[in-house]
């Protein structure tokens, strides 16, 4: 993959004459100046709201809006009318929740992160299967829910803490052979990989804007039509409906019916920008890039005496980060001095994932994790600074 740095203008910043070692793209990426530029000139050029006037801007600005959900349904393989925009991956799931019927006896694991695990996993009848410290479930388990009958079954592609990437495509064919639903969280894959939605035969797929180069506050849901065409809206508003009356009102087909209100427009034009960007690179070498920091990262990790790593140890099998503990030292601790030391920016804590933690006994946890613009030498920082930290203490 060729270099990108130079295409980010974040890292172009300096503190205290130092470069920024940014390591915390899991919680959300920098944005090349591709995207900052294709939400400018929206702002410049075409400001105008969507799906409503006739006038030259309104026409202008629907057309953007649109081509970037042709794009993106393009990028994962799915149809346009099968992308959903919504405010990202956390209201997407939601969506599904409130906004399909039938759900009722729904799986999850205790590996998801928080958006995934609080609306299905509290209710009378939902399952949560648990995860061994690699982050794989516990098969057993799931087959034993499966066969008493589920609705929905509910987990990450690639976990936001432990870095797992999951057998999508296995554990999709067990789920529909016992009569369930699939939803995939793909906040932590989409970004990273080539992700065909076809080939994995999922059923619903959630994603983020802004993990992946993009602009805030907007995300996806993907949805095969006829589940779609099934759902209903849960927010309503204009532009989801073909007439309104005093008695009643029509809905939309979809993925209309499910954008209630104004948009965020420039956000999701600038995530256009960001799929075209990606595309560009080509995700296959956007993966292969991944897998050579996330390998090179354990390497070296592996050999300080005073981190112990989280997760799987073979690199095929994680995608994006690597988590791990300092000896004797507390993460958010740990965080705060290679921030203030040495500019290397990681997140630290539970990763909005505290029942995994719980479940398996883990302290909060420091975690570094990587994008097209991350190298070697980041990784060689972070090892540098991790081993001043520990001598000085
Ligand atoms: N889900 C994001 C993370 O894991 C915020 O950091």
């Amino acid at each position: 993959m060729r270099d990108t740095r130079d295409d980010f203008p974040l890292l172009k910043r300096r503190i205290d004459g130092h470069r920024l070692v940014y390591l915390d793209s899991a919680a959300t990426s920098l944005k090349p100046q591709a995207v900052i530029d294709a939400v400018t000139r929206f702002y410049t050029h075409h400001t105008a709201n969507v799906h409503r006037a006739v006038h030259t801007l309104a026409e202008e600005a629907t057309e953007l809006y649109e081509d970037a959900r042709r794009s993106l349904a393009r990028f994962i393989h799915a149809h346009e009318n099968e992308i959903v925009f919504t405010r990202g991956s956390t209201e997407s799931i939601n969506l599904v929740r409130h906004g399909m019927p039938g759900l009722r006896r729904t799986l999850t694991t205790t590996l998801e992160h928080h958006s995934n695990l609080l609306p299905w996993g509290y209710e009378e009848q939902s399952t949560v299967v648990s995860v061994d410290r690699n982050g794989q479930f516990d098969m057993q388990a799931l087959e034993a829910a499966l066969k008493q009958g589920v609705d929905l079954v509910a987990f990450s592609h690639v976990s936001n803490a432990l870095g797992t990437v999951q057998p999508v495509k296995e554990l999709t064919a067990k789920a529909h052979a016992a009569g369930a639903l699939v939803l995939l969280d793909a906040a932590q894959s989409v970004p990273h990989m080539p992700v065909n939605v076809k080939d994995l035969g999922v059923d619903f797929m959630v994603f983020s804007a802004h993990k992946m180069l993009g602009p805030g506050g907007v995300g996806a849901l993907y949805g095969k039509i006829d589940l779609l065409e099934r759902m209903g809206p849960w927010q309503l508003g204009g532009h989801i409906v073909d007439g309104v009356h005093l008695e009643d009102y029509d809905l939309q087909e979809p993925p209309h019916r499910f954008e209630a209100g104004t948009p965020a427009i420039e956000a999701v034009i600038g995530w256009g920008a960001a799929v075209e960007y990606l595309s560009d690179l080509g995700m296959s070498q956007v993966r292969t890039h991944d897998l050579e920091l996330v390998a090179y990262a354990l390497q070296q990790l592996a050999k300080m005496p005073s981190i112990t790593l989280l997760g799987p140890t073979d690199p095929e099998r994680r995608c994006g980060s690597v988590s791990f503990h300092v000896k004797g030292l507390e993460a958010h601790g740990v965080a705060r001095m290679l921030s203030n030391r040495s500019n290397i920016l990681v997140r630290s804590g539970f990763h909005c994932a505290q029942p995994l933690h719980e479940s398996l006994g883990l302290l909060p946890s420091v975690r570094a994790s990587f994008y097209i613009y991350n190298t070697r030498e980041d990784i060689d920082a972070l090892c540098e600074a991790l081993k001043a930290i520990v001598t000085f203490l």
